[in-house]
């Protein structure tokens, strides 16, 4: 038993070291390091854990703000691939390779599981830069602009070196470009060829990462508020050149704007409180007095 918690500990920790030291121009890899022996040393059962699962809580125990984050763009993508699924079930034949339209409604599951994790991961080349420049509420150096601008190299970079995680890798390197291409960072890698099936997830996750971003006035010091409605405009102004004209077409669904909404107002908030009390647990500092809730 021992030798096997062993065995998996040196598995985990020489597959993301080989990932850092893809980045030693960055000078946070010790602090990336400690993370990974402190959530190693927090998992009590090592054999079914993947690099996704790794992942994702390195990034719940590096920078909380990013992981919910994940979870939110995870949630807004999925709501809005549902209603695609309904609508044009054709957009995921690709991904699911199956073309019959009937077939791919039946695989809505799928799609939604799929979507999510493309939500969860698209962030998470940030563990290469988080330490480095995102705890600082003041305005950027150059230098520190162009770290965080390489994040989706970063995490297209991890996410394509696991089975787990490669389709994901793409919609990562694209969240923050502009769907006609004209504008956004970063610039492509040179030997990257881009996968037409895979698209429907970046346009999906470029829309949902906006959408949080643009609504969270609890996580991000720098966002003002914003209404529903005005988004919606900004998005409008922006169809077919920044955003998928395909994915905004589908605000004009009451459905999925209820949908929207409630995951904004309501599960962004459940989602913090969560968060709160998972960090507190985590550092074993629960109360047992509810009132100090
Ligand atoms: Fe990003
Ligand atoms: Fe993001």
């Amino acid at each position: 038993m021992r030798e096997r918690r062993r065995r998996a500990e040196s598995h985990l920790v020489d597959g993301l070291l080989e990932y850092t030291r893809e980045f030693s121009n960055v000078g946070n890899e010790p602090a990336l390091i400690r993370s990974i022996c402190d959530v190693l040393i927090s998992l009590t059962n090592l054999d079914n854990v993947t690099f996704k699962d790794l992942a994702i809580r390195l990034v719940m125990q590096r920078h909380g703000p990013t992981y919910i984050h994940s979870q939110m763009v995870a949630r807004i993508a999925a709501a809005f691939a549902m209603t695609l699924a309904d609508r044009q079930p054709e957009r995921f034949a690709g991904l699911l390779g199956i073309r019959d339209p009937a077939e791919i409604q039946r695989c809505k599951p799928e799609i939604d599981r799929i979507v999510r994790n493309a939500g969860l991961f698209h962030d998470l080349g940030k563990l290469m830069c988080l330490e480095t420049v995102t705890v600082y509420n003041r305005r950027l150096f150059d230098t520190e602009f162009d770290i965080i601008r390489n994040h989706p190299i970063c995490g297209y970079q991890m996410l394509l070196g696991d089975p787990s995680t490669e389709m994901y890798a793409q919609s990562a390197l694209m969240h923050h470009r502009f769907y006609d291409g004209t504008r956004g960072y970063p610039g492509l890698p040179k030997d990257f060829v881009r996968n037409p099936d895979l698209d429907v997830l970046t346009d999906l996750i470029t829309v949902a990462d906006s959408m949080d971003a643009a609504t969270d006035v609890v996580g991000r010091s720098y966002s003002t508020e914003i209404s529903f409605e005005q988004l919606v405009k900004e998005y409008r102004e922006e169809y077919d050149t920044r955003y998928a004209g395909y994915v905004i077409d589908l605000l004009d669904d009451p459905g999925l704007v209820d949908s929207l909404r409630e995951i904004l107002d309501v599960e962004r908030q459940e989602l913090y409180i969560e968060c709160y009390r998972r960090f507190r647990q985590e550092l074993g500092c629960e109360c047992n007095n509810k009132d100090a809730d």
